[in-house]
């Protein structure tokens, strides 16, 4: 599809999955784009039904790019297809099997989820090197320990390496559970309750509550909603932004226990509360044996490779 209404450059370049505006922008300053074969140095050129886009001679073309945020219940998997699965993430919203997941949730695991055709995108917020934080709520069974805390924080040794550095709180500590909050910047398959399993402490629940910018204020489990134009080009940003070691940031975080703190516990509790449906209480132990994956990539239908050139 070729732009029907007329549109700027580099409104034409993002909704091709070139990049975010700002990328498009300084790509065309640069001198990166032609338009019907003239090299473009004005970003808010109009662009109509005719006009022949291209990146170092390769044509670009916008496209109806949709993207989706899901709070993704319990019982659902992170496939296009699973004849295994009951239920499918792209089947929670209509005409959703144009769209792809954007990495994976395992199938006990509750919470935000992005859903998108635009390919180039999800490729770019699961690639390692841009480091997207993504922030969940585990309730852990065990007593959990400042030295654990410490080890999550800095880095934990599983089979596939050590892990990044990572932001780590303790919201609640009850008699036999705990409510951690915590914050990765890597996608590794069933990366949290790999990490919580290896400081001895089982994850019963798990919920994330913020993909990159991205929140999950008001989405009710099972529920979703269109991302809107500001959402996406943040996102567009995350994933241009190379990660920045985020050692140094972590490292001077309070342990806050909850003797010390009770009232901190509030938020997570609702979250996790909120993603089981219910008001929080004690839930069933989830299987740590399943062989979902977390941010596995599923190729995505419709990708092509980003220009290197300022994007
Ligand atoms: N880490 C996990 O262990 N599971 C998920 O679903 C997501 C992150």
């Amino acid at each position: 599809m070729n732009a029907s209404r007329p549109m700027n450059l580099v409104v034409y370049l993002a909704r091709a999955g070139v990049g975010s505006r700002r990328s498009c922008d300084e790509l065309i300053r640069k001198g990166g784009v032609t338009v019907n074969g003239e090299v473009a140095d004005f970003p808010r050129q109009k662009i109509g039904p005719d006009d022949v886009v291209a990146i170092d001679g390769e044509t670009v073309e916008a496209r109806e790019l949709r993207y989706f945020l899901v709070n993704k219940p319990r019982g659902v998997a992170c496939t296009r297809r699973d004849p295994h699965a009951d239920r499918v993430i792209v089947d929670l919203i209509p005409n959703g099997r144009i769209l792809f997941p954007v990495g994976r949730l395992d199938v006990d695991t509750t919470g935000l989820i992005i859903l998108t055709n635009d390919g180039v995108l999800a490729n770019r917020l699961m690639h390692p090197r841009y480091g997207v934080p993504k922030t969940y709520v585990a309730r852990v069974r065990g007593k959990v320990s400042r030295r654990a805390l410490g080890s999550l924080r800095e880095g934990v040794d599983l089979e596939d390496g050590v892990t990044a550095p990572a932001e780590v709180n303790l919201r609640k500590q009850s008699a036999k559970t705990a409510l951690v909050e915590i914050t990765i910047h890597e996608g590794r398959k069933r990366q949290v309750r790999r990490m919580f399993a290896s400081v001895g402490l089982p994850v019963e629940e798990l919920h994330r509550r913020r993909y990159g910018p991205i929140g999950d204020k008001g989405l009710q489990p099972g529920g979703y909603r269109e991302l809107n134009g500001d959402e996406v080009e943040a996102l567009r940003r995350a994933g241009e932004e190379v990660a920045t070691a985020v050692g140094g940031e972590v490292e001077g975080d309070p342990v806050l226990l909850a003797a010390e703190a009770p009232h901190i516990a509030s938020d997570a509790e609702t979250a996790l509360g909120e993603a089981s449906g219910a008001r929080y209480e004690a839930p069933a132990i989830v299987s740590l044996t399943s062989a979902d994956s977390d941010e596995a990539p599923e190729a995505p239908d419709d990708t092509r490779d980003a220009p290197d050139a300022g994007v």
